[in-house]
């Protein structure tokens, strides 16, 4: 009989494309799903929650087109127990060599009275059935008790036993609402460990919520009581005050490594350049004093920690920032820098372009280098992360002028390229700068929108930073996000919005979203 949870490996289950990206404002495309996928594969985590498959069609072909990519990591889709959504999950996660079904039922006395309407047995029935069904599809079949930490300990015994019996491989215990505490999820863990029969042949796993800001504490307390599966996001994104760190959950099992006698797979140098993928895709920038990717996580500040440096890094330094993918020389850029230095700076920041990328990075960082003096690793991520967003058109900002006065509105006109190479301008009037480009906009591209959220961030140091600017909008009753970048930020505003005008033009074009104005880049007057 094997004993999983006497294994030193813990398994890294990363749900940053399912339970963080159900968290609001971090919905993403296919494209960029792909993106993570591919960069989480690269961060060797070993199984990748691609989505709930029976959530939207969309979800569906998300999980399917990760799972058809067949990247190397378990794909993983989730499913409530019930035939459809078990289906669903199979027929999406097929086409990985390896891949899982991870069915939940909630088990407290609040859901099971109020949300499911359903009696103690019913539920177990139900898991049981669900479990069986998944187990004829697939060797591979995770079940979690939902709301495990507020449900009854002796039930909640039952149901893992009988989760254990109907053929589940990994049993995971969420803490959904981030209730628990640490000693508390520990005694949990070892009352299952003790009552449960055969527990020891399947894996453990956890699965927290950070409401009290314990997700990662609770999900250590659980790897100690013998958990060998932690269930995390990147950032710590997800519903609500987000999900388990990944990189602060890894990070303390590597850093304190002869305290848990544990490890895990992770290539911890690609955390840093993940969690700026995600930070960028979704628009939700960790704090500055984020533990492990916070921009000021290996800043030391205070005369007598920098003194204590000098003397030994280790004074202060309990990580190397190296050791987490930031790069050990902060080298900066400039318009002398040639292609050859660009290139290998590119690759010291863990991304992996073709000749054709490399080439359009390096004419864009050639632009920026010509309009701020010093170029950062932040600029050249965000180069590289907004390479392509508006160069798809059929739009294209040639240029942009504003004029702003305090006490009277800002008056904006924009000059785009069509895709025959014609201009068009527009002028518009608007309470604030970006009011009056947005409403240009419009005119040109015939595309209106309502600018739900407008977010702006530093790419870098200094006041000639670049400021990276994410835009959240509705058009047609639908939301998109954009993005862009540029040293001004009412014009990374306006390419963040042009992005989203474009990609729904196109989608109109194929047919994908209603919209009158199938070609407005060819209706318009042109100048
Ligand atoms: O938080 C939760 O309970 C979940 C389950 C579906 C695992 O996300
Ligand atoms: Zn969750």
């Amino acid at each position: 009989m094997s004993d999983a949870g006497a294994e030193n490996r813990i398994r890294i289950f990363d749900t940053t494309l399912r339970d963080g990206e159900q968290a609001p404002g971090c919905s993403m495309t296919l494209s960029e799903k792909l993106r993570v996928a591919k960069a989480l594969t690269e961060l060797n985590v070993d199984i990748i929650e691609a989505g709930f498959p029976a959530a939207s069609p969309g979800d569906f072909e998300a999980v399917k087109a990760i799972a058809e990519r067949n990247l190397g990591p378990t794909i993983c889709g989730l499913a409530r127990c019930n035939p459809e959504d078990i289906q669903k999950v199979h027929d999406a996660v097929k086409g990985a060599d390896n891949h899982r079904i991870h069915v939940f039922v909630a088990t407290s006395a609040i859901h099971r009275e109020h949300k499911l309407k359903m009696a103690k047995e019913e539920i177990i029935k139900s898991a049981v059935g669900a479990i069986r069904m998944a187990r004829e599809l697939c060797d591979d079949v995770e079940f979690s008790p939902e709301d495990a930490s507020r449900t009854e300990l002796g039930y909640l015994a039952e149901v893992v036993a009988a989760a254990i019996e109907a053929g589940a491989t990994t049993v995971n215990i969420p803490d959904t609402v981030g209730y628990t505490v640490p000693a508390e999820f520990d005694s949990l863990f070892r009352y299952l460990k003790q009552h449960v029969a055969r527990i020891d042949e399947v894996i453990l796993s956890v699965h927290c919520h950070n409401d009290l800001g314990m997700a990662v504490a609770n999900s250590l307390a659980a790897v100690g009581a013998g958990a060998r599966q932690i269930e995390c996001t990147i950032n710590g994104i997800g519903e609500r005050a987000g999900n388990c760190s990944l990189e602060e959950a890894v990070m303390a099992v590597k850093t304190r490594a002869e305290f848990f006698d544990l490890h895990t797979n992770i290539d911890t140098t690609r955390l840093y350049p993940t969690s700026r993928l995600v930070s960028n895709i979704t628009g939700m920038h960790p704090p500055r004093n984020k533990a492990i990717v916070g921009e000021n996580a290996f800043a030391h500040e205070a005369g007598i920690h920098q003194h204590g440096m000098l003397q030994h890094a280790s004074t202060y330094e309990i990580m190397r920032p190296e050791d987490v993918g930031l790069s050990k020389s902060n080298l900066v850029l400039g318009k002398h820098s040639g292609r050859h230095a660009f290139r290998d700076r590119v690759a010291e920041l863990g991304f992996e372009l073709d000749e054709f990328e490399t080439n359009r990075a390096f004419q864009e960082f050639k632009k920026l280098a010509d309009k701020k003096k010093d170029v950062y690793d932040g600029d050249i991520e965000s180069i590289i992360m907004n390479a392509g967003s508006t160069s798809s058109g059929p739009w294209t900002l040639k240029s942009l002028e504003i004029q702003t006065h305090t006490d009277q509105p800002a008056t904006s006109t924009v000059t785009l390229i069509g895709e025959d190479g014609s201009e068009t301008a527009e002028s518009a009037v608007g309470d604030g700068p970006i009011a009056a480009a947005v409403q240009a906009l419009e005119q040109a591209t015939g595309v209106n929108m309502v600018l739900r959220n407008f977010e702006l961030h530093s790419a870098s140091v200094g006041e000639d930073a670049q400021g990276e600017v994410t835009v959240t909008v509705e058009i047609d009753g639908n939301s998109f996000r954009g993005r862009g970048a540029s040293v001004d930020i009412v014009e990374a505003g306006c390419r963040a919005c042009l992005e989203v005008m474009n990609r729904t033009l196109r989608r109109r074009r194929r047919g994908e979203l209603p919209g009158a104005d199938t070609d407005a880049s060819s209706s318009r007057a042109t100048i």
